[in-house]
Protein backbone atom coordinates (compact mmCIF):
# COMPACT_ATOMS: atom_id res chain seq x y z
CA UNK A 1 0.00 0.00 0.00
CA UNK A 2 1.16 3.47 -0.73
CA UNK A 3 0.98 5.76 2.17
CA UNK A 4 2.33 8.91 0.85
CA UNK A 5 0.96 12.04 2.86
CA UNK A 6 -0.33 13.05 -0.58
CA UNK A 7 -3.12 10.77 -0.39
CA UNK A 8 -6.67 12.50 0.27
CA UNK A 9 -8.87 10.27 2.53
CA UNK A 10 -11.41 13.41 3.25
CA UNK A 11 -14.65 10.94 2.90
CA UNK A 12 -15.94 13.68 -0.24
CA UNK A 13 -12.95 12.59 -2.31
CA UNK A 14 -14.17 8.63 -2.22
CA UNK A 15 -17.19 7.22 -4.60
CA UNK A 16 -19.16 4.69 -4.11
CA UNK A 17 -19.35 3.96 -7.59
CA UNK A 18 -20.73 -0.14 -8.27
CA UNK A 19 -21.61 -3.42 -5.88
CA UNK A 20 -18.42 -4.68 -5.00
CA UNK A 21 -20.34 -8.04 -5.98
CA UNK A 22 -20.81 -6.74 -9.31
CA UNK A 23 -17.09 -6.97 -10.74
CA UNK A 24 -15.96 -10.65 -10.73
CA UNK A 25 -12.37 -11.29 -11.11
CA UNK A 26 -10.68 -11.76 -14.14
CA UNK A 27 -13.94 -11.49 -15.89
CA UNK A 28 -16.66 -8.21 -16.46
CA UNK A 29 -15.87 -4.66 -17.33
CA UNK A 30 -18.70 -2.61 -15.75
CA UNK A 31 -18.66 1.27 -16.88
CA UNK A 32 -19.47 4.07 -13.87
CA UNK A 33 -19.33 7.50 -13.49
CA UNK A 34 -18.16 9.84 -10.43
CA UNK A 35 -18.53 13.64 -10.52
CA UNK A 36 -18.39 13.71 -14.56
CA UNK A 37 -15.54 11.18 -15.12
CA UNK A 38 -16.46 7.94 -17.32
CA UNK A 39 -14.89 4.91 -15.60
CA UNK A 40 -14.18 1.48 -16.98
CA UNK A 41 -14.37 -0.62 -13.59
CA UNK A 42 -12.63 -4.30 -13.90
CA UNK A 43 -10.74 -7.11 -11.50
CA UNK A 44 -7.43 -8.78 -12.15
CA UNK A 45 -7.33 -12.16 -11.68
CA UNK A 46 -6.33 -11.99 -8.06
CA UNK A 47 -9.44 -9.57 -7.32
CA UNK A 48 -7.75 -6.32 -7.12
CA UNK A 49 -10.32 -3.67 -7.94
CA UNK A 50 -9.68 -1.24 -10.89
CA UNK A 51 -10.94 2.18 -11.98
CA UNK A 52 -9.44 3.34 -15.12
CA UNK A 53 -10.51 6.39 -17.45
CA UNK A 54 -12.82 4.84 -19.59
CA UNK A 55 -10.59 5.45 -22.81
CA UNK A 56 -7.61 3.39 -24.44
CA UNK A 57 -5.05 5.63 -24.66
CA UNK A 58 -4.15 4.72 -28.42
CA UNK A 59 -7.30 5.97 -30.14
CA UNK A 60 -9.94 6.77 -27.13
CA UNK A 61 -12.11 3.91 -27.98
CA UNK A 62 -13.78 3.02 -24.51
CA UNK A 63 -12.30 0.28 -22.42
CA UNK A 64 -15.96 -1.16 -21.35
CA UNK A 65 -15.50 -2.30 -25.13
CA UNK A 66 -12.83 -4.57 -24.49
CA UNK A 67 -11.79 -7.81 -22.32
CA UNK A 68 -10.12 -8.53 -19.11
CA UNK A 69 -7.37 -10.64 -20.03
CA UNK A 70 -6.18 -12.07 -16.50
CA UNK A 71 -4.32 -9.51 -15.10
CA UNK A 72 -4.35 -7.14 -18.16
CA UNK A 73 -7.48 -5.40 -20.19
CA UNK A 74 -7.33 -5.58 -23.84
CA UNK A 75 -8.80 -2.78 -26.10
CA UNK A 76 -11.06 -4.03 -28.26
CA UNK A 77 -9.97 -1.98 -31.52
CA UNK A 78 -6.38 -2.74 -31.71
CA UNK A 79 -6.16 -4.84 -28.65
CA UNK A 80 -3.89 -3.49 -27.26
CA UNK A 81 -3.12 -4.53 -23.72
CA UNK A 82 -2.89 -2.56 -20.10
CA UNK A 83 -1.41 -4.15 -16.95
CA UNK A 84 -4.06 -3.94 -14.12
CA UNK A 85 -1.83 -1.25 -11.17
CA UNK A 86 -0.06 0.92 -13.23
CA UNK A 87 -2.11 0.94 -16.43
CA UNK A 88 0.73 0.49 -18.55
CA UNK A 89 0.56 -0.87 -22.19
CA UNK A 90 2.65 -4.10 -22.01
CA UNK A 91 1.08 -5.67 -25.45
CA UNK A 92 0.59 -4.21 -28.90
CA UNK A 93 -0.23 -7.38 -30.44
CA UNK A 94 0.41 -6.27 -34.05
CA UNK A 95 4.40 -5.55 -33.11
CA UNK A 96 4.92 -8.95 -30.63
CA UNK A 97 8.66 -8.27 -30.72
CA UNK A 98 8.09 -4.73 -29.67
CA UNK A 99 8.23 -3.36 -26.47
CA UNK A 100 5.40 -0.98 -25.72
CA UNK A 101 6.52 2.99 -25.40
CA UNK A 102 6.56 3.39 -21.35
CA UNK A 103 4.33 6.60 -22.11
CA UNK A 104 1.66 4.63 -23.40
CA UNK A 105 -0.53 4.37 -20.21
CA UNK A 106 -3.90 3.84 -19.54
CA UNK A 107 -5.22 6.52 -16.80
CA UNK A 108 -5.30 5.18 -13.27
CA UNK A 109 -7.75 5.79 -10.26
CA UNK A 110 -7.72 4.83 -6.93
CA UNK A 111 -10.22 2.01 -5.84
CA UNK A 112 -11.14 0.03 -3.19
CA UNK A 113 -13.49 -2.21 -1.93
CA UNK A 114 -15.19 -1.52 1.42
CA UNK A 115 -18.73 -2.09 2.98
CA UNK A 116 -19.89 -3.98 -0.41
CA UNK A 117 -19.16 -0.85 -2.62
CA UNK A 118 -16.17 -0.53 -5.39
CA UNK A 119 -15.15 2.93 -4.08
CA UNK A 120 -13.20 5.17 -6.49
CA UNK A 121 -10.85 7.97 -5.60
CA UNK A 122 -9.97 10.44 -9.09
CA UNK A 123 -7.18 12.14 -6.90
CA UNK A 124 -4.30 11.43 -9.43
CA UNK A 125 -1.87 10.73 -6.56
CA UNK A 126 -4.22 8.06 -4.99
CA UNK A 127 -3.04 4.50 -5.07
CA UNK A 128 -4.27 2.89 -2.03
CA UNK A 129 -5.02 -0.75 -2.27
CA UNK A 130 -6.27 -0.52 1.45
CA UNK A 131 -9.91 1.05 2.03
CA UNK A 132 -9.84 3.94 4.46
CA UNK A 133 -11.03 2.76 7.87
CA UNK A 134 -14.19 5.49 7.56
CA UNK A 135 -15.39 3.61 4.64
CA UNK A 136 -15.42 0.15 6.02
CA UNK A 137 -17.74 1.70 8.75
CA UNK A 138 -20.64 3.00 6.18
CA UNK A 139 -22.48 0.09 6.11
CA UNK A 140 -22.72 -2.31 9.42
CA UNK A 141 -21.61 -5.65 9.08
CA UNK A 142 -24.85 -8.05 8.72
CA UNK A 143 -27.18 -5.26 6.55
CA UNK A 144 -28.11 -6.12 3.02
CA UNK A 145 -28.22 -3.89 -0.03
CA UNK A 146 -32.08 -3.10 -1.09
CA UNK A 147 -31.37 -1.11 -5.27
CA UNK A 148 -29.58 1.21 -6.54
CA UNK A 149 -31.66 4.49 -6.93
CA UNK A 150 -30.80 6.28 -10.43
CA UNK A 151 -32.21 9.70 -10.07
CA UNK A 152 -31.77 12.41 -13.13
CA UNK A 153 -30.79 15.32 -10.52
CA UNK A 154 -27.84 16.68 -8.83
CA UNK A 155 -26.30 14.59 -5.96
CA UNK A 156 -26.95 17.74 -3.95
CA UNK A 157 -30.63 17.53 -4.08
CA UNK A 158 -31.01 13.60 -3.70
CA UNK A 159 -29.11 14.45 -0.05
CA UNK A 160 -31.21 17.53 0.30
CA UNK A 161 -34.18 14.98 0.04
CA UNK A 162 -32.73 12.95 2.13
CA UNK A 163 -32.08 15.30 4.87
CA UNK A 164 -35.91 16.49 4.52
CA UNK A 165 -36.36 13.04 5.32
CA UNK A 166 -35.00 13.01 8.77
CA UNK A 167 -31.83 11.25 7.80
CA UNK A 168 -28.05 12.55 9.28
CA UNK A 169 -25.11 12.16 7.64
CA UNK A 170 -21.70 10.35 9.03
CA UNK A 171 -19.26 13.10 8.38
CA UNK A 172 -16.73 10.10 8.29
CA UNK A 173 -18.04 7.51 6.16
CA UNK A 174 -20.63 10.18 4.48
CA UNK A 175 -23.36 7.39 4.48
CA UNK A 176 -26.77 8.82 5.28
CA UNK A 177 -28.59 6.71 7.98
CA UNK A 178 -32.53 7.29 8.61
CA UNK A 179 -35.77 5.45 7.56
CA UNK A 180 -37.99 5.29 5.16
CA UNK A 181 -41.51 4.35 5.50
CA UNK A 182 -40.37 2.63 8.88
CA UNK A 183 -37.39 0.78 7.38
CA UNK A 184 -34.25 1.20 8.54
CA UNK A 185 -31.90 2.65 5.87
CA UNK A 186 -28.52 3.44 5.34
CA UNK A 187 -28.04 5.80 1.71
CA UNK A 188 -24.79 6.14 -0.36
CA UNK A 189 -25.22 8.98 -2.94
CA UNK A 190 -22.92 9.22 -6.01
CA UNK A 191 -22.13 12.26 -7.46
CA UNK A 192 -22.78 10.65 -10.86
CA UNK A 193 -22.91 13.45 -13.31
CA UNK A 194 -24.03 17.21 -13.34
CA UNK A 195 -27.68 16.08 -13.10
CA UNK A 196 -27.09 12.31 -12.37
CA UNK A 197 -26.94 10.69 -9.19
CA UNK A 198 -27.32 7.16 -7.51
CA UNK A 199 -28.43 6.23 -4.41
CA UNK A 200 -27.16 3.07 -3.31
CA UNK A 201 -29.67 1.92 -0.42
CA UNK A 202 -28.71 -0.74 2.15
CA UNK A 203 -31.43 -1.99 5.08
CA UNK A 204 -30.84 -4.47 8.04
CA UNK A 205 -34.41 -6.46 6.96
CA UNK A 206 -33.62 -9.75 5.74
CA UNK A 207 -33.85 -9.99 2.34
CA UNK A 208 -37.03 -11.42 0.40
CA UNK A 209 -38.80 -9.99 3.73
CA UNK A 210 -41.67 -7.44 3.89
CA UNK A 211 -39.86 -5.09 5.13
CA UNK A 212 -37.40 -5.35 2.28
CA UNK A 213 -40.10 -5.29 -0.26
CA UNK A 214 -41.59 -2.32 1.67
CA UNK A 215 -38.09 -0.49 1.21
CA UNK A 216 -38.22 -1.07 -2.79
CA UNK A 217 -41.48 0.59 -2.66
CA UNK A 218 -40.58 3.64 -0.62
CA UNK A 219 -36.80 3.66 -2.79
CA UNK A 220 -39.15 4.03 -6.17
CA UNK A 221 -41.61 7.12 -3.99
CA UNK A 222 -38.21 8.61 -2.77
CA UNK A 223 -37.06 8.31 -6.83
CA UNK A 224 -40.58 10.41 -7.68
CA UNK A 225 -39.96 12.69 -5.58
CA UNK A 226 -36.99 13.89 -6.19
CA UNK A 227 -37.41 13.85 -9.67
CA UNK A 228 -40.28 15.87 -9.33
CA UNK A 229 -38.86 18.45 -6.96
CA UNK A 230 -35.76 19.22 -9.09
CA UNK A 231 -37.88 19.88 -12.38
CA UNK A 232 -39.90 22.04 -10.53
CA UNK A 233 -36.56 24.09 -9.29
CA UNK A 234 -35.85 24.16 -12.89
CA UNK A 235 -39.41 24.73 -14.38
S1 LIG B 1 -7.82 2.30 -29.80
FE1 LIG B 1 -7.31 0.94 -28.23
S2 LIG B 1 -5.78 -0.29 -29.08
FE2 LIG B 1 -6.19 1.18 -30.63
Amino acid sequence: MNTSSNCDTSTASWHPVARSADLRPGANIVAGFAQGQELALWRSSDGAAQAWDNRCPHRSVRFTLGQVVEDRLACAYHGWQYAAGSGQCTRIPAHPAMQAPRNVCAKVFGAVDAAGMLWVNLAPETQDTAPPPFLSDAVPTGWHFCRTLTVRTAAGTARGALAQRGFTTDAASGAWRGSLDGIDTIALVLDAQPQLAFIHLWTDAAPGSDAMKALHTAARSLRTDIEAASQHRHG
